[in-house]
């Protein structure tokens, strides 16, 4: 059988080329970073915990019409997702203050936010992914002023659904980071959830405890990465060691 091509490899995905045009295979890896790639470390099973959560938000998007690039999940670390072009940002929404935002603004780890608070990072790994403001995305050109209001729509309709899914299994959603792709149907342009949504990507607080059960038990070597993202799989019910 011929080898597959790759198409990219990032810090915790691949991408290879998909069986049909138009489409990819992600691979979910087990390599675990922070602080821009300072700390890294393999994390047995993470990449396979994280196919099957992306699987479960990325399905439960399309359930209520939020677009995503998700086809369907083809084993335990791989997935059938849309090619897309990517837009070179991060949206970050955030609930309660936390992380970056608490540094940056001096706000107290776990203070509710006045309303979800939308923030906008270049994707630049050289420059350690810089938070820009709307006037810079459209000055520079990185996304339209249309964009924009798409990628602040789809930013809270994640949020509303996110929240609503994990507060229901006893979970805060802090905050969260998406990625979206353009996807070009005839002369219209679609904006779609794209790469993955997953513990990596979401800071989840247990709501009567506080435990912290995404990727800061990493950052901040709190204990066991696997065992806190398997605690989020078991309580949506999705089960990462069935098939
Ligand atoms: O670090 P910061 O507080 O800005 O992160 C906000 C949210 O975005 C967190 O949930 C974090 O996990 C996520 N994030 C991410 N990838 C990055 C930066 C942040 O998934 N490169």
């Amino acid at each position: 059988m011929a080898r597959r091509r790759m198409v990219y490899e990032g810090k915790a995905k691949i991408l290879y080329e998909g069986p049909e045009p138009g489409t990819l295979i992600q691979f979910f890896k087990d390599d675990t970073t922070a602080g821009n790639g300072e700390k890294h470390e393999l994390i047995d099973g993470k990449g396979v915990l994280n196919n099957r959560l992306s699987e479960h938000f990325m399905e439960g998007l399309a359930s209520i019409g939020v677009p995503t690039h998700f086809i369907k999940r083809l084993n335990m670390r791989e997935q059938l997702v849309r090619a897309v072009e990517m837009i070179p940002l991060e949206v970050v929404v955030r609930n309660v203050a936390a992380g970056s935002m608490s540094k940056r603004l001096g706000l107290e780890e776990g203070a509710p936010l006045p309303r979800p608070i939308i923030e906008f990072y270049l994707k630049n790994d050289d420059l350690g992914d810089p938070i820009v403001s709307e006037e810079h995305i459209i000055a520079f050109g990185w996304a339209s002023q249309q964009d924009l209001d798409d990628m602040v729509s789809l930013g809270l309709r994640v949020n509303d659904f996110m929240s609503g899914m994990m507060r229901g299994v006893g979970i805060r959603l802090v905050d969260f980071k998406i990625e979206i792709g353009r996807v070009f149907e005839g002369d219209f342009q679609r904006l779609v959830v794209a790469d993955e949504i997953s513990p990596d990507s979401c800071r989840l607080w247990d709501i009567e405890t506080g435990q912290k059960l995404d990727k800061d038990v990493f950052r901040r070597d709190l204990g066991n990465l696997a065992d806190a993202y398997t605690e989020v799989a078991r309580r949506l019910g999705v089960m990462p060691r069935s098939n």
